[in-house]
């Protein structure tokens, strides 16, 4: 076989070029993406033309991206790729809490807050009771398990997407369980928001006549010693991007009772949510 390239082998005569043991993980994993790509450019037939903009909407991509913008990894979750990483690594048994996006907005060392403690700081949006308790699967209650929460406020941003306007750790915080497991604080009823639309990503959606809105959650990253790390959020029942989620984090499992309490928005509003975690390492 001859080891100049032609169209019909093309897989092979790139991958033969490589001098690595076959049974190397990158040679597996470049292996494939070779063969995929130049499956892709096959089957749609790539013009010139269009592997053009395809090279100047990735250089785009990169050149917006900097230590507070990720613009690689919303593609990916745009493209769905980050929600089915996250599936084939986390395959837990029925009865454990699914994991969905991580997101770029959390952000490490969040306040250690008190049971009941409020994490809205800035006195907009809806107030609402979260509750609920972390547990094994056998039924076990969970002490010491950190319950990391985050979500925007009532104008849809979270307080590092407007550092001069919200307060800092404005709805968000880190709640330590006890023997019973329970955790309890107060938020706000979280609001859908769009992700950050103004990149190549944002231009991407629009040209595929996809929205950039998520539909309304809460986040939460629940710890425990000996348990694997869960990373998920609670949606907001009824919300009208629950199907059309620009990122595909959605799970059915994973949509959240939201009771209305009162007329008062100081206690309008309370949801329960319990967390089950697998024993494992983080
Ligand atoms: C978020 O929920 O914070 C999020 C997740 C993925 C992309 C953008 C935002
Ligand atoms: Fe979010």
């Amino acid at each position: 076989m001859t080891t100049y390239f032609t169209e019909d082998q093309s897989v092979d005569t790139v991958n033969g070029r490589m001098g690595i043991d076959a049974g190397d993980r990158a040679a597996v994993v470049m292996e494939s993406l070779v063969r995929h790509l130049h499956s892709f450019v096959k089957d749609v037939g790539i013009t010139q033309a269009e592997w053009g903009l395809a090279i100047d909407f990735l250089t785009r991509t990169g050149q917006i991206c900097g230590p507070e913008r990720q613009e690689f990894i919303l593609l990916s979750d745009t493209l769905g790729v980050s929600m089915l990483v996250d599936a084939i690594n986390h395959r837990r048994p029925t009865g454990a809490t699914e994991n969905t996006v991580f997101g770029p907005f959390h952000v490490e060392g969040a306040p250690i807050r008190q049971m009941g403690d409020d994490i809205s700081l800035d006195g907009k949006g809806e107030s609402c009771l979260f509750a609920g308790q972390v547990r094994d699967l056998d039924g076990h209650p969970i002490e010491g398990a950190c319950v990391d929460v985050w979500s925007d406020n009532a104008d849809g941003y979270y307080d590092v997407q407007q550092p001069d306007i919200q307060p800092q750790w404005n709805n968000r915080g880190r709640f330590l369980t006890g023997a019973d497991g329970r955790y309890l604080f107060r938020g706000i009823k979280p609001t859908a928001y769009p992700i950050p639309d103004d990149g190549p990503v944002g231009q991407l959606l629009d040209r595929l006549g996809r929205h950039p809105y998520r539909p309304a959650h809460m986040h939460f990253l629940v710890t425990a010693e000996g348990c694997e790390r869960l990373v998920t959020h609670t949606f907001v029942e009824g919300d009208s991007y629950l199907e059309s989620d620009a990122v595909f984090g959605v799970k059915e499992a994973l949509i959240a009772t939201y009771d209305r309490n009162s007329d008062d928005p100081a206690t309008a509003w309370s949801s329960q949510y319990d967390f089950v975690l697998t024993r494992g390492s983080s």
